[in-house]
């Protein structure tokens, strides 16, 4: 297992929508496992694969002791998206930035494990804001794209200062 480099935007990589994962194999398998790695060692409660410069369909959460089990996605879809909740974000590839967003309050996703079996959950609360934020990540999206622009603006001023 290994930590990778997390990217930080404004980068422009993590504007890559990911590919659909074909390949369930021992390389799938250690992507998922430095995924934790890296996701823990942050802390985080969330890492897409677009976060560490990998364009594929892998994510993995975990929101804590409330719900079950550290969780990993592959190929994620959500097929059910219902009522409205807002709730304070923040992203590892945004450092130091937390910001009120508002997502779905109920939602089921459908995706596949490591080893290719499909399964369908259905969340709510954090854990569903966090497989939210996850999937926009693959599709090259950021939580912080909500914004307003003048919110944004200020937002890059901040983190390029912490990058110099
Ligand atoms: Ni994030």
């Amino acid at each position: 297992m290994a930590i990778r480099d997390i990217l930080h935007h404004p980068d422009e990589r993590l504007r890559t929508r990911a590919k659909t994962v074909s390949k369930y194999d021992d390389k799938l398998e250690t992507l998922v496992a430095d995924m934790f790695e890296t996701m823990y060692a942050a802390p985080g409660i969330g890492l897409a694969a677009t976060q560490i410069d990998v364009h594929l369909r892998v994510m993995v959460v975990d929101c804590g002791k409330q719900d079950p089990y550290p969780l990993h996605f592959i190929n994620p879809e959500l097929t059910l998206l219902e009522g409205t909740e807002e709730m304070e974000e923040g992203c590892l590839s945004v450092p130091g930035i937390f910001e009120t967003v508002s997502r779905a309050e109920t939602i089921k996703v459908r995706a596949f494990d490591q080893y290719g079996i499909q399964f369908e959950m259905e969340a709510d609360g954090l854990l569903a804001v966090c497989i939210q934020h996850e999937i926009e990540h693959l599709e090259g999206k950021l939580f912080v794209d909500k914004l307003s622009n003048f919110k944004q603006k200020r937002i890059i001023k901040k983190l390029s200062k912490l990058n110099t």
